[in-house]
C-alpha cells in the first residue's frame, strides 16, 4: 500500500471506454497510433489517478438533519438522539413521504458532488425505507440513477438498517418481513448486488444478523456488514464466518476480529469521516489492520446523520491525520482496495490495461499534496469511461 506505482512523465491511452495502454509517454506512443480523431488531453505538471471508488454510501435520503448536528454540539450523543426518535428513524419518516422523483432529484445533486470531488464509482445503499414499498422505491431510484448519471452505482439492500417504529414491539415480525418479503422481491427485481445490516447493540444483534445474512446469501446476494461501529458487537467475526466481501466501520474491532477477517479475506472498509463527525475520540485500528496484511479501504459513509460529506479527499486527510495512514496508503485504500470492497477489483480502481477508463486529473504536482492540501477541491478533470464529464468546476454533458 505504500507503493502507488508512480509513473513519471506518463501517458494513458483509452479506447471505447477502456484503458488500452499505460506507461511512460514513450512506451505508450510506441503502442498506440494517434489518428485524426484521437483526442489528446494534456495533463502536464499534474497528477493523474484512478477515479475514487467510494465503497460505502447512503445517498438516497429525503432532507437533512442539521438540527441533530447542533444537538450533538450541545452534548447529546448519536445513540441518545436515536433513542429519542431522531436518527435513522426520522430519515425513514421523511423518505416514506417523499416521491421517487423527489428522492432522485436530491440524490442527483449528491452524485454530482461526489463526481466533482473525484469519485467515479460508489456503492449505494437503501435503508431509509424499512418497509417493502419504500425499500423497493429507494433501490429503484438507485437503479435509475445508475442509468442516468455518469457515476457507477453498486446497489446494496439495507432493509436491516434499523427496526422501524411500527415494529418496535415486535422486531421478530420485522425480521420475518425482511427475510420472506423484502429479500425475495429485491432479488426478483435484480435491484441489489449486496445485502448489508447494521449489526450493533440495540439494532440487530449477532444472532439476528446471522439469520438475515444467511437468508440473503442463499438468495444470491453478496454480504456487507456495519460492524463494531459503536461497541465491539462481534460483527467482524460474523463477517469472517459468513464470508462477507467487506465489514465496515470497525472502530472497536480487536486483534481477534482482525485475525478472523484476515483469515477469511474480508475487506475492512474504514469510515474516519463518521468518527470525526460524531466527535469520537477513537478511530478504527487501521495501522494494526495493515500490519496484519488486510487491504484497508476507505469510504465516506455519506448519510444525513453520521457523516454528511461527498468528499473522498477529506476522508483521505482524516485517514492520514487520525489513523496514521501515509498519503500513498490512503490513495491505495480509496482506489484499488475500495474497488475490491465492492467486488469490482478487476474492472476499476487502478490505471491498468483492460480496466475502465475512469481517471481524474488533479491540480497538483505530486500525489502527496492530495491529503495535505485539505478542505478544498483540487480536481481538474474527471474522465468517466473515457469521456471527460467534469472540468474546471463545470459538468460537461
Ligand atoms: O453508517 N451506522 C448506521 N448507519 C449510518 C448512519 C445513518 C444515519 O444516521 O442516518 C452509518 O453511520
Ligand atoms: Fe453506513
Amino acid at each position: 500500500m505504500t507503493d502507488v506505482g508512480l509513473i513519471a512523465d506518463g501517458s494513458v491511452a483509452v479506447r471505447g471506454g477502456h484503458i488500452v495502454a499505460v506507461g511512460t509517454d514513450r512506451e505508450v506512443a510506441r503502442q498506440v497510433a494517434i489518428g485524426a480523431r484521437t483526442e489528446i488531453i494534456d495533463a502536464s505538471g499534474r497528477v493523474v489517478l484512478p477515479g475514487f471508488v467510494d465503497p460505502h454510501t447512503h445517498p438516497v435520503f429525503a432532507g437533512t438533519r442539521e438540527e441533530e448536528f447542533e444537538l450533538r454540539l450541545k452534548g447529546a450523543s448519536y445513540p441518545e438522539i436515536a433513542a429519542a426518535g431522531g436518527g435513522i428513524r426520522s430519515s425513514v419518516r421523511r423518505l416514506r413521504r417523499a416521491t421517487a422523483e423527489q428522492l432522485r432529484q436530491e440524490a442527483l445533486q449528491r452524485l454530482d458532488r461526489l463526481l466533482s470531488h473525484g469519485t467515479t464509482t460508489i456503492e449505494a445503499k437503501s435503508g431509509y425505507g424499512l418497509d417493502l414499498e419504500n425499500e423497493l422505491k429507494s433501490l429503484e431510484v438507485i437503479a435509475q440513477l445508475n442509468r442516468d448519471h455518469p457515476l457507477d452505482l453498486v446497489p446494496t439492500f439495507l432493509g436491516a438498517h434499523e427496526v422501524p417504529d411500527e415494529y418496535r414491539q415486535d422486531r421478530g415480525e420485522y425480521i420475518r418481513l425482511i427475510e420472506e418479503e423484502m429479500i425475495p422481491r429485491v432479488v426478483e427485481g435484480d435491484l441489489a448486488e449486496f445485502c448489508d445490516i447494521f449489526c450493533e447493540q440495540d439494532v440487530f444483534d449477532v444472532a439476528e444478523s446471522r439469520r438475515i445474512l444467511i437468508t440473503a446469501r442463499e438468495a444470491g446476494l453478496k454480504l456487507k456488514l456495519h460492524a463494531d461501529e459503536l461497541a465491539a458487537s462481534g460483527g467482524s467475526q460474523l463477517a469472517a464466518e459468513l464470508g462477507a466481501v467487506s465489514a465496515d466501520h470497525l472502530v472497536y474491532t480487536d486483534t481477534d476480529g482482525i485475525a478472523a477477517m484476515a483469515a477469511a479475506g474480508v475487506i475492512p472498509v474504514l469510515l474516519p469521516g463518521t468518527t470525526f463527525f460524531l466527535r469520537g475520540e477513537r478511530y478504527a485500528p487501521a495501522r494494526e489492520m495493515i500490519a496484519a496484511g488486510l487491504p484497508v479501504a476507505l469510504a465516506t459513509d455519506l448519510n444525513p446523520g453520521s457523516c454528511m460529506t461527498e468528499s473522498m479527499p477529506m476522508i483521505l486527510t482524516l485517514a492520514c491525520l487520525k489513523m496514521g495512514l501515509l498519503p500513498a496508503e490512503a490513495i491505495c485504500a480509496a482506489t484499488v482496495n475500495a474497488a475490491w470492497a465492492v467486488d469490482r477489483g478487476n474492472m476499476v480502481g487502478s490505471l491498468e490495461e483492460g480496466k475502465r477508463a475512469d481517471l481524474v486529473i488533479w491540480k497538483m504536482k505530486n500525489y502527496k499534496i492530495l491529503p495535505y492540501h485539505y478542505g478544498v477541491n483540487l480536481v481538474d478533470t474527471v474522465i468517466k469511461s473515457g469521456r471527460a464529464v467534469y472540468r474546471d468546476g463545470q459538468f460537461l454533458t
